[in-house]
């Protein structure tokens, strides 16, 4: 998605800002561009595609502004090319924004109108034309304000003006926007991330927020137009976290340390002598929970389906899922008793943040479990669970998929022994479990070699499908968009016993079929399913922990994880779905960091 930079400096920015875009390069964007003020001139340099593009551009024709801004594009309106790049300039304003402007069509006409003439596609360029207009009778503050009432729709923005040299404005409306601070320049940007290499000062703007920032000052005012103080953050220091390592990419790396991120939630939330999991201060109390309602988008949706059928299995609370981009426009009905609890990796998923802004509104209590607990999300909810997972690069999610499963399942647990759910004898039982899932996954993660084989039986593939029951249906969800999202490779994920009531019709011969079938009550049943396959056609890929001989001549691939609890398994046979859908995306040549259309952090609707 979008991001943005500002830096107000005393010494040259432009390289500044390039690095710091480097940093938002996660986001995933298809252009890049930045504007400084230079002798006294707004001076614009953009490309299509990546960030060292710009930064060739910029040895070609350096720039010597104390003060600018930078952004990369992730194309909402209008194709990905040069004019369509960020800033959006007229001679006296420069302006970068993430977000969209919803009624931009409506405010064009009026101001072409006028006689304006716009340069680009985007929605924009209003906003630079309307504060240009706004500036030919009032200060930049005031222009602003006015400009942004006009606006519908989410923004985060980074305005620079050629008359008033020291001052960057920037402003939020849903989208997110940090300020950093250091004694010789103060900074912009979309995430702390994007700043960490410069300060670890931050403060953050809540919705309808303005900041006027220059070198040695930064002011902040409210949506009424009144100054008002904000908190600052001292950010943890996790460079290493953030570092690829000996790895060829951040998604091999992150995949492979997962048995450490199941280790330090673990040791986060367990107490191994009073053998407890620490998870207090709960905002309704856990006997009264009536409900509990899972909300998230993609791979954190698909952690709530796994937690809805550990939450059955384990406690007498009902419990419901949703997508928050479908939840936030049903007509609900809210109940006081009922938990709302929010997962997200980034914390800034404009769909999961407003169907949180919603359960505030109707003031029910909020959960959120997330990785960047600085996030708008975190900061919003009434109950942080963290599931401590360090910077998640790739664009498509892994390490974070199984901290989010494994908060929810500790979270689960607890709830079960605090309402009796489950025996003490059961729960010490779970808690033993869970502290051999670290070795577990980092045996799971040795299946590579022979995933690298198989991967490459999708290579002519049309597509694929990905079959589960019961735990493992999510996790059938959960490969099939990591297979599209990174090889581009249609990819349907379904239930098993659903096959003979539509998709068996998209079975002919050698379309791949994973089968995942752990040792639990749905095994025979899955099989059974799995015949239908195979009398169709289809090529099996077998992913399992049973014992059993795994390889006949109806199974093309076999593959066998660590057998732990029942419980456990989702987590296990994850492994092999993510590393098949790397090696795969390897195989073709894909991005695997940054795959095509998608961005790290969704932050517009
Ligand atoms: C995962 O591989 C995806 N890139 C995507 O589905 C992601 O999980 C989704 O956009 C939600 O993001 P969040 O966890 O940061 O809210």
């Amino acid at each position: 998605m979008c991001g943005i930079i500002g830096i107000a400096s005393n010494k040259p920015v432009s390289m500044n800002i390039i690095n710091s875009l480097k940093k938002l390069e996660y986001r995933g964007y298809d252009s890049a561009g930045l504007a400084t003020l230079d002798n006294d001139e707004i001076s614009e340099k953009k490309c299509s595609g990546r960030v060292e593009e710009l930064e060739k551009i910029l040895f070609k024709s350096p720039s010597n502004g104390h003060l600018g801004i930078g952004h990369v594009r992730w194309a909402t309106h209008g194709v990905p090319n040069i004019l369509n790049a960020h800033p959006h300039s007229s001679e006296i304003v420069s302006v970068v924004h993430n977000g969209i402007i919803e009624n931009s069509d409506e405010l064009k006409k009026k101001l072409e109108s006028k006689g304006l003439k716009f340069k680009s596609q985007t929605d924009t360029e209003v906003i630079t034309l309307l504060i240009t207009e706004a500036l030919k009778d009032n200060k930049p503050l005031e222009s602003v304000f006015n400009t942004l009432k006009q606006l519908k729709g989410s923004f985060a923005l980074g305005i620079i003006f050629k008359n008033y040299k020291n001052i960057i404005i920037g402003a939020r409306r849903g989208s997110p926007l940090a300020v950093g601070y250091s004694n010789i320049e103060n900074y912009l940007g979309s995430d702390s991330y994007a700043l960490k290499s410069m300060t670890n000062k931050i403060s953050y703007l809540d919705d309808g927020d303005l900041c006027v920032l220059s070198k040695d000052k930064v002011e902040f005012y409210d949506v009424k137009k009144k100054k008002i103080n904000k908190k600052v953050h001292i950010l943890s220091d996790d460079k290493n976290t953030s570092d690829k390592g000996d790895y060829k990419n951040f998604m091999s790396k992150e995949i492979f340390e997962q048995s450490i991120t199941a280790k330090n939630c673990i040791n986060e939330y367990t107490d191994s002598l009073k053998k407890d999991i620490n998870i207090y201060n709960f905002p309704i109390k856990p006997e009264k929970i009536n409900k509990i309602i899972l909300i998230g988008c993609g791979t954190a949706y698909h952690s709530c389906l796994v937690a809805k059928y550990w939450f059955e299995e384990l406690t007498t609370i009902d419990v419901e899922i949703d997508i928050a981009s479908e939840f936030r426009y049903r007509k609900l009905k809210f109940n006081s008793n009922n938990l709302y609890v929010f997962v997200s990796q980034s914390g800034e998923t404009a769909d999961t943040a407003a169907a949180l802004d919603i359960c505030k509104k109707n003031k029910v209590k909020t959960c959120s479990v997330v990785n960047s607990v600085e996030s708008t999300i975190a900061r919003s909810s009434d109950w942080v669970l963290p599931i401590h997972a360090g910077p998640e690069i790739g664009v498509a999610s892994t390490k974070a998929f199984l901290g989010q499963m494994l908060v929810l399942y500790i979270l689960c647990l607890k709830l079960a022994q605090i309402r009796k759910d489950i025996s003490n004898s059961s729960y010490q039982t779970n808690i033993k479990n869970l502290k051999t899932l670290p070795e577990a996954i980092k045996k799971s993660l040795k299946v590579e070699n022979s995933i690298q084989a198989m991967a490459k039986e999708f290579l002519d593939a049309k597509g694929s499908m990905f079959l589960g029951r019961g735990l493992s249906f999510p996790i059938a969800l959960e490969g099939a968009l990591k297979l599209k999202e990174l090889s581009y490779l249609h990819a349907e994920g379904y239930p098993a016993g659903e096959m003979k009531h539509g998709p068996l019709a998209l079975i002919e011969e050698g379309l791949p079929v994973i089968v995942l079938a752990p040792k639990d009550k749905y095994f025979e049943k899955t099989l059974s399913n799995m015949q239908e396959v195979i009398a169709r056609g289809g090529k099996i890929l077998f992913i399992t922990d049973h014992k059993k001989e795994l390889i006949n001549e109806n199974i093309r691939f076999g593959i066998r994880v660590p057998s732990l609890d029942n419980l456990l398994s989702p987590i296990l046979l994850t492994i092999p779905v993510q590393l098949l859908a790397y090696h795969v995306a390897l195989l073709k040549g894909c991005d695997i960091d940054k795959p095509r259309n998608l961005a790290k952090s969704v932050t517009v609707e």
